[in-house]
């Protein structure tokens, strides 16, 4: 059950190799004319899992251009099956994709941003480079990457930013020291981010133990990262004796909504808190991977994303909502 959800139909213009596991798509929607959207948005794509019909979300690659939307999308083995399904797909390929979107409110008056990227978590922060550079902003990107070979839009990040592009390889041993680095930032400098979770947590914890406000932290993650391996896990309904598997492959939320327990959503990112439900019981553990709740609500284990947050063990949870056919 979503609010508002437009889909328009699309083509996948092309595909390039961006490093090893990294693919670009450029997409084509019907009617497009280049419009510009806001720096941090992403698309909805459909894709078919199994056979069935899921969507995914991902981050535009860059500013707008009149080519076309780019998305890069990283082959993960760990994945719930979008990228497999994206990187099976061969140029000329129909698609249906949601109007970009972005959830990542940039102030534009500050006097200094610090850009930080995990892996794949470049290609949101590649525009907002963009936008800063063209404004002649202060603006500094620190990539995190396994090894340069691995880094997506390295020789273009560097030829936008130069020196003020900085690359953390661990393969090099200069990996990002996120305590220094934001001890070191002036008051009032506002940064962006996007890398896994772990890597959100520790900025996070970083951020404020530098002394910044924590809404200076601007960030995406990925729905895909958690703490806990990708693996099935069971859900009990609260008072019914309906207890349903969720396989690595689908989230909570897909399967809920499926078998007719209507959830609420939006984003499908961990972002808007719009599905979370409550928690009445875990025997397992919860691996919460949205942005929405704080971690002492996390630490609580009382509500639950279902659009990204999965578990390990069974856990029980109250929809409030009932399945029509109960
Ligand atoms: S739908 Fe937005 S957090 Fe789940």
């Amino acid at each position: 059950m979503r609010f508002i959800e437009t889909w328009i139909p699309a083509t996948l213009l092309s595909t390039r190799e961006l490093a090893p596991g990294i693919r670009e798509f450029l997409i084509l929607p019907e009617r497009f004319d280049g419009t510009a959207y806001p720096v941090g948005s992403h698309i909805n794509v459909a894709v078919t899992i199994d056979g069935l019909p899921e969507t995914r979300s991902y981050s535009l690659v860059g500013e707008a251009t009149s080519r076309g939307l780019r998305i890069a999308v990283r082959r993960a083995e760990d994945s719930r099956g979008g990228s497999r399904y994206m990187w099976s797909l061969q140029p000329g390929a129909r698609l249906d994709i949601t109007q970009p979107a972005s959830l990542l409110a940039v102030d534009w008056t500050r006097q200094n941003y610090c850009l930080i990227a995990g892996g794949i978590g470049i290609t949101p922060i590649l525009g907002a480079a963009q936008a800063l550079a063209r404004r002649g902003a202060a603006v500094t990107l620190h990539y995190a990457v396994r090894s340069r070979g691995e880094a997506a839009y390295l020789d273009d990040l560097a030829a936008m930013l130069g020196d003020r592009l900085i690359v953390h390889a661990s393969d090099e041993s200069s990996r990002l020291d996120l305590d220094a680095l934001f001890a070191s930032l002036p008051q009032g400098v506002l940064a962006l981010f996007c890398g896994p979770m772990r890597m959100l947590d520790a900025a996070r914890h970083a951020w404020i133990g530098a002394g910044h406000p924590l809404p200076d932290l601007r960030y995406e993650t990925f729905g895909s990262s958690g703490t806990l391996p990708t693996e099935t896990f069971r859900v009990r309904l609260k008072d019914s004796d309906v207890e349903l598997e969720i396989p690595r492959e689908r989230s909570m939320l897909d399967v809920l909504n499926a078998s007719g327990h209507d959830v609420m959503y939006d984003c499908k990112r961990g972002e808007c808190g719009l599905c979370a439900i409550d928690v009445v019981a875990v025997d397992g553990e919860i691996d919460h991977r949205d942005v929405f709740f704080s971690d002492h609500q996390k630490e609580s284990n009382q509500k639950i994303c279902a659009c990204v947050s999965r578990a390990r063990g069974t856990i029980t949870v109250d929809t409030l909502l009932r399945a029509d056919a109960v």
